[in-house]
């Protein structure tokens, strides 16, 4: 296909605003999915997607569409909608010339659609603003339209009203694609450059490689070069995805498909990464290329010691599929063998344990999600700490701690409360804009570290569900951190460490001890529970020695009473596990470490 007669677009969209579903609607009505075969949402593929009603992974679906123009290629480019996936999201943006802004009539922008859109603008892309759900009685498009309006200039009336349900105004939007957003330009003689904007693992061709051609052709059978690592590997199949993955002789200027060559690690083929032929090949690779950082630690660990060897075969499996997951084993005094994996944040820690445990039937606990801080201790040593019971004990010289830029999407009411939350979570204020008469956009620089610890649940939970939060990584900042360590009968318990706020260390430390109090069942001896930074003990409690048998409770004479009792205290010491000389139950560490 020529360039002229293509239009690449993508849908940015807040989650729920209705993105799959106005997708489904221009699938049937372009005749690319034949409505007895439709299903709802028909380019979310994997289960925990469709479940769970997020899209985790990017997919690009080619269109057919005659308009007065003659008939047009549409690709649309699918985004992830989370924070987690910033960088994929910029990516799948620079695979295209346009954006539909999509936004619910009924709820008005949010932070997230926000975010992606000053992404887009960054991207010179083209918008187009839309709102979706007119069907809904609730729906205000007048009030919404002239809230898009002012946040993006030109006139309410240039916002196209839809309803992906129904299909109304998606035929005119098709048309708006075309006329408005501009055809793709490059060099078809130049070398080839194609940009990946996805890359999927899939079990049986291999990982499935979607890019964005730049310049030049590629052909299968040819030899292809990943730019950033200069490995080449034969390109075994090209096409083009509409919505089933089409062979092709090639892909030209402007074309966006797939490519497969045998590779078997997502890791072979990154995101961002330029794509040129081994023969012929690009002197220099597509800007904008960089490695995955993760920026959330935690220690997964199998409640079942016996399943570790399990958890490692699943983690090798699962980075097949995701080039982000990082993860070394560790121990820990308390929790036995497990490993320390690295995220992009809290979704995407989230999305790899469902996964393990749906996937590959683990039962694991997690401990709580850490950031990464960088000590340097007063003889001069830099140590990079993702584990906070690895924070060295001397003396310290410094601490950094990474921050991020929030912004916060909410009803005008919350203000207040909301204002007071970031400000307990040291956040600083930079900036307050109103987006309509009711509508504020907060602006604050806060600690990543305060965001994992529940942030999210508390500010949903302060605004009735109003508000909506996205961030981007804003630096270190150096901060007066020290470490909690918990100690039972004088016994560290390392995932029980916890690195915070001096000004908050005494109530982290209150907080655990009694949490622990109630959580660790009494032994034979009397157990102190401490809280401690360094030496310095901040709280106690102490659990009280058993005095009564367990078969007190059993009135005389009932035996089978008596042995089922025996039996399910046996069980239940199977999982306990020793810290010193106290037995502590399983569920006391998962409940300790999920608690609010
Ligand atoms: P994520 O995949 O989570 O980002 O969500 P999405 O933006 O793809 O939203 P989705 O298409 O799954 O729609 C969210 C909900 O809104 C679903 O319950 C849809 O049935 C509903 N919905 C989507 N479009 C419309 C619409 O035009 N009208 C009405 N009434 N409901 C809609």
């Amino acid at each position: 296909t020529p360039p002229e007669s293509i239009r690449n677009f993508c849908i940015i969209a807040h989650i729920d605003h209705g993105k799959s579903t106005l997708a489904d609607r221009m699938l049937q009505i372009t005749g690319v999915v034949a409505d007895r075969d439709m299903r709802a949402q028909y380019l979310d593929r994997m289960d925990i997607e469709r479940e769970r009603g997020i899209t985790i992974k990017s997919q690009a679906v080619r269109m057919p569409w005659a308009g007065e123009a003659g008939t047009v290629a549409l690709n649309m480019i699918d985004t992830p909608g989370h924070v987690d996936f910033t960088y994929e999201v910029s990516r799948s943006l620079a695979a295209c010339e346009g954006a539909i802004l999509l936004v619910d009539a009924a709820q008005g922008i949010e932070a997230q659609t926000l975010a992606n859109l000053y992404l887009a603008l960054e991207n010179d892309l083209t918008i187009i603003p839309v709102l979706n759900k007119i069907d809904l009685p609730a729906a205000d498009p007048d009030k919404f339209a002239a809230e898009l309006a002012n946040l993006i200039g030109g006139s309410p009336d240039d916002v196209l009203r839809v309803s992906g349900k129904t299909g109304q105004g998606v035929e005119a939007l098709l048309d708006r694609i075309v006329a408005e957003i501009p055809a793709p330009k490059g060099d078809a003689k130049a070398p080839a450059r194609a940009m990946i904007f996805d890359s999927v693992y899939d079990a049986y061709r291999g990982v499935v490689t979607y890019v964005r051609m730049i310049d030049g052709h590629l052909h299968p059978r040819e030899r292809i070069q990943m730019m950033s690592t200069r490995a080449t590997h034969e390109l075994l199949e090209i096409g083009v995805s509409s919505p089933e993955p089409k062979p092709s002789t090639g892909l030209g200027v402007g074309e966006v498909g797939y490519l497969i060559t045998g590779v078997k690690d997502v890791r072979q083929s990154k995101v961002g990464d330029t794509v040129t032929t081994a023969r012929t090949p690009a002197t220099q690779a597509l800007p904008g290329y960089t490695d995955p950082k993760p920026m959330v630690y935690s220690g997964l660990y199998p409640i079942d010691g016996s399943d570790y060897p399990d958890l490692r075969e699943a983690l090798d499996k699962l980075k097949l599929s995701d080039a982000a997951l990082v993860y070394e084993p560790e121990t820990s005094v308390a929790l036995g063998f497990g490993f320390r994996c690295g995220f992009l944040g809290l979704l995407h820690l989230e999305i790899v344990s469902e996964r393990l445990s749906r996937e590959f039937g683990l039962d694991l606990i997690t401990t709580a999600p850490s950031v990464i801080y960088e000590v340097t201790t007063d003889a001069g040593a830099q140590i990079t700490v993702t584990n906070p019971s690895e924070y060295p004990d001397g003396k310290i010289a410094s601490v950094t701690e990474p921050m991020v830029k929030a912004a916060i999407l909410l009803p005008k009411d919350y203000v207040g409360t909301v204002m007071e939350l970031c400000q307990t979570r040291r956040g600083t204020l930079l900036g307050m804009e109103y987006l309509s008469e009711e509508r504020v956009e907060l602006r604050y620089n806060i600690p990543l570290g305060e965001i994992v610890f529940d942030f999210f649940d508390q500010l949903k939970s302060k605004t009735q569900g109003y508000a909506s939060l996205d961030y981007e990584p804003s630096g270190d900042q150096a901060s007066d951190l020290v470490k909690v360590d918990i100690l039972l009968q004088g016994d560290k318990v390392d995932a029980f460490s916890s690195i915070v706020h001096r000004d908050k260390a005494y109530a982290y430390g209150v907080l655990m001890t009694e949490r622990l109090k109630k959580l660790i069942p009494r032994q034979q001896f009397e157990v102190p529970i401490q809280a401690a930074i360094g030496a310095r003990i901040i709280a106690r409690e102490s659990i009280r020695a058993m005095r009564k048998d367990v078969l007190a409770k059993c009135y005389g004479g009932d035996i089978s009473r008596k042995r089922k009792l025996l039996e399910k205290q046996k069980e239940g010491k199977k999982r306990m596990k020793m810290v010193g000389r106290v037995e502590v139950p399983q569920d006391a560490f998962i409940a300790a470490l999920s608690g609010d």
